[in-house]
């Protein structure tokens, strides 16, 4: 590859420097009920350590802090982490513990990377950026003991080709860093894959407006978007459930959380 050629991870690093104010209160990324429902599936205890991936302005790692010992949090965006440090002294949290890095790239041997040692690994709508997904698992699942669980919520698709197709098309448009929302069937098969039984896996919609999709984007791209929307037939749109309310349109979006367990091996 060209050394001018932006990677995956630089194209993150820049589109997440530049939105890291709209996390901090992000309607999408505060929502309470996505958030309660991953600490009611975790079940957390007193004494667990959490590892907490692509934690972006902290908004997972601060709904588990209050149930375990301590959470570690990693961003591969300063920006982001910058924020999340900010709410956590602003909330008085104390036991959360930011720390810029790459997920494909964790140290081995190093004093807060120890294998083995997490009794949670959670990553919530991060995982559609990686570059190399089973790596990334691959490596979450390292830092789990044996038995622990790795909880992972992300953006989505369902098993149909067409949905597949245009709602990858309309998130890459919406964000150059995205690289693929998974279908249940290929989240299974990567965890499966890394050495873990699945336990949990309930796919979500959320029907939201197309500003979700266009806020903040070049016009160009919003363009694009539109003209996506536009050459959809009757059916497609039904697909979608795309509807105008209120001189705004909305459409699904789907969502997935899935819990997996590290083998005892
Ligand atoms: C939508 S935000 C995450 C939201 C956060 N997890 C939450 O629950 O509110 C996505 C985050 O993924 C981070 N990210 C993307 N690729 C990454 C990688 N390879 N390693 C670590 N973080 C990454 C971005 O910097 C960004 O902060």
């Amino acid at each position: 590859m060209n050394e001018t050629t932006p990677t995956t991870e630089d194209r993150a690093r820049a589109v997440f420097a530049a939105r890291a104010d709209l996390y901090v209160t992000s309607a999408a990324h505060t929502d309470p009920q996505v958030l309660s429902r991953l600490v009611e599936i975790a079940q957390p205890q007193p004494g667990w350590r959490v590892l907490d991936v692509a934690t972006g302005t902290g908004h997972t790692a601060f709904a588990f802090a209050p149930y375990v010992e301590s959470v570690v949090a990693i961003d591969l965006t300063p920006e982001m982490l910058v924020r999340a440090q900010g709410l956590a002294e602003d909330m008085g949290v104390v036991n959360v513990r930011f720390k810029l890095d790459d997920i494909h790239e964790l140290p081995f041997d190093d004093e807060t990377f120890d294998d083995e040692v997490y009794d949670l690994v959670t990553c919530r709508r991060a995982a559609h950026h990686f570059s190399d997904i089973q790596e990334a698992i691959d490596e979450m699942v390292r830092m789990l003991k044996p038995g622990g669980m790795l909880l992972i919520d992300d953006r989505s698709v369902p098993e149909d080709k067409f949905v597949d197709s245009v709602m990858n098309r309309l998130d890459w448009l919406h964000d150059e860093s995205h690289v693929r929302q998974y279908r249940p069937s290929e989240w299974q098969q990567m965890l499966e894959a890394a050495g873990c039984s699945i336990v949990v896996s309930e796919q979500y919609i959320k029907h939201r407006p197309l500003s979700s999709l266009t806020d903040h984007v070049a016009a160009e791209k919003v363009s694009q978007i539109h003209g996506i929307l536009h050459s959809l037939s009757v059916e497609e749109q039904q697909k979608l459930a795309l509807v105008e309310i209120d001189g705004e349109q909305y459409s699904n979006h789907w969502y997935i959380t899935v819990a997996a367990r590290k083998s005892l091996e």
